[in-house]
This record gives C-alpha cells, structure tokens and sequence, in this order.
C-alpha cells in the first residue's frame, strides 16, 4: 500500500484515479479547493488551493506518489504552469514521483513529428489555450526540472473527458509520446484511464517520460 496525493482529486479524472487507488487499498487523499458531496469510502478529502505552496507541501508531506490532475481552466488558467513548478519543487524535494494527467493534444503523430498542439487548426478556437498550456508543461517545464525529479506526464487518447466517461472495460494500451490513435484521437473511458494510470504509479517502471493511454 502507498500514500498517493491526488491534486485535483475530486475533477473528472482525478476522482476516477482517487476511486481505483483506494479500490486497490492505498491510503489516497484527495486536494481540491472544494470538498465533494459525494466522497469515495476511505479517502481523506483535503481542502485547500494549489496556488498556496505552504499547502501543498504540507498536503505531499509524507506521501510515496503524487498526481496533478488540475486543470488550466478558472482561476488557474494563468497559474496552472506555475502551480506544477511549485509542485514539481515539491516533489522532487520530498523525492516523491510526479504523475500528471496530460493531454491527447501533445502527443505526436509519429516518432520525431511536431506535437497535435503546433497545428491546433482542428480544434475550437475556446480550447486553444488550455491545450497549448498542459503540452508546454511536457515540452518544456518537466523537461527542465532537476534530474532528481521523476515525472511521468500520462495522455489520454483525444474522446477522453467529462463529455465522454465511457464504461470500465477493464482493458488499455499504453505508448509513448506517438498517440496510440493518431488518425481519430481514439478513446478510453474515464475508469480505464485510471487503471492504467495507477498501473504506471504502482509499476514504476517509466522515469522523466511521456506516454498515452488509450483502446
Ligand atoms: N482528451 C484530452 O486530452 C483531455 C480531456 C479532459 C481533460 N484533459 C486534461 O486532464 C487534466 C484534468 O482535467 P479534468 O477535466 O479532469 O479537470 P476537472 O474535472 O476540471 O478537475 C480539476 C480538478 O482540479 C481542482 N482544482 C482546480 N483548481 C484548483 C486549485 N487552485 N487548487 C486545488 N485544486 C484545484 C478541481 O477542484 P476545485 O475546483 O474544487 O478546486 C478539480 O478537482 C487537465 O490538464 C486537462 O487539460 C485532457
């Protein structure tokens, strides 16, 4: 059993991941700047903001895994690049891995090819900042992180999301930074996401790497 933090542990893919890692009996807790109606038996819901650093460090304080699961969108779409810096000091200061719940726009199409998020041609104009703000988080920040630092930045396949939660199929594929479904995006459940996603934490197995879960 592991002490997992899910930051953002009460959003669309950070309550899938808070509900498979307590099913599988570690200890979770779950930060958001609101308490859940709904809580899932057995997790400690903190109530807290990301931009207070006093908070989560005191809220990663003993933990064996965190996982950002924010979101660049409200209050934190100017903050959400320096909440993860103040995360990932964090963590790597704690010597705690950093799991983050990315996005299908950076991946690639085929090894070596630009990211989806320089041609952002086929996706509404609404979105373009919130794509191109998780993927500069891959591109750019993780990478310049301190070695000490393990990150592992997890893409879902492109109909993933709040619109579509999908069914537990029990079943996911995991690539690299080349997406599993270049030519439609692809897709995976909320619940699949989460397996695969608290397979890769208990794993451990990928270190300062960029993958994708998707069928
Ligand atoms: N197909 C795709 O590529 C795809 C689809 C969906 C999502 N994503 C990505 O996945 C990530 C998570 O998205 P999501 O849809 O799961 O987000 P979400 O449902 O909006 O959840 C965001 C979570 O962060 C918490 N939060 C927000 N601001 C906070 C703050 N200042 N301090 C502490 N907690 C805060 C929210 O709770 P409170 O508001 O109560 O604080 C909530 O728990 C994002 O990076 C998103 O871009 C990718």
């Amino acid at each position: 059993m592991s002490r997992i933090i899910v930051l953002g542990g009460t959003g669309y893919a950070g309550s899938a991941i808070v509900a498979e890692a307590a099913a599988r009996g570690h200890e979770v807790t779950s930060f958001s700047r609101t308490l859940p109606e709904q809580q899932t038996p057995g997790v400690t819901y903190v109530q807290g903001d990301a931009t207070d650093t006093t908070a989560l460090a005191r809220v990663v304080d003993g933990a064996d895994a965190v996982v950002g699961a924010l979101a660049p969108r409200g209050a934190l779409a100017e903050d959400f690049r320096h909440v993860y810096a103040s995360i990932a000091r964090i963590a790597d200061a704690a010597g705690v891995p950093l799991h983050v719940v990315g996005g299908y726009s950076s991946l690639r199409p085929a090894p070596g090819a630009p990211r989806f998020v320089t041609d952002l041609s086929h996706a509404p104009a609404e979105f373009h900042a919130e794509l191109t703000t998780v993927s500069a988080l891959v591109s750019d920040d993780l990478p310049a992180t301190p070695e000490s630092l393990d990150w592992v930045f997890v893409s879902p396949a492109g109909r993933f999301g709040a619109h579509a939660p999908g069914e537990r199929l029990g079943r996911y594929r995991v690539g690299d930074d080349v997406a599993l479904h270049p030519e439609d995006g692809g897709e995976i459940s909320g619940a699949d996401y989460a397996i695969g996603f608290v397979d890769l934490i208990e794993q451990a197995e990928h270190h300062r790497a960029h993958l994708n879960l998707a069928y």
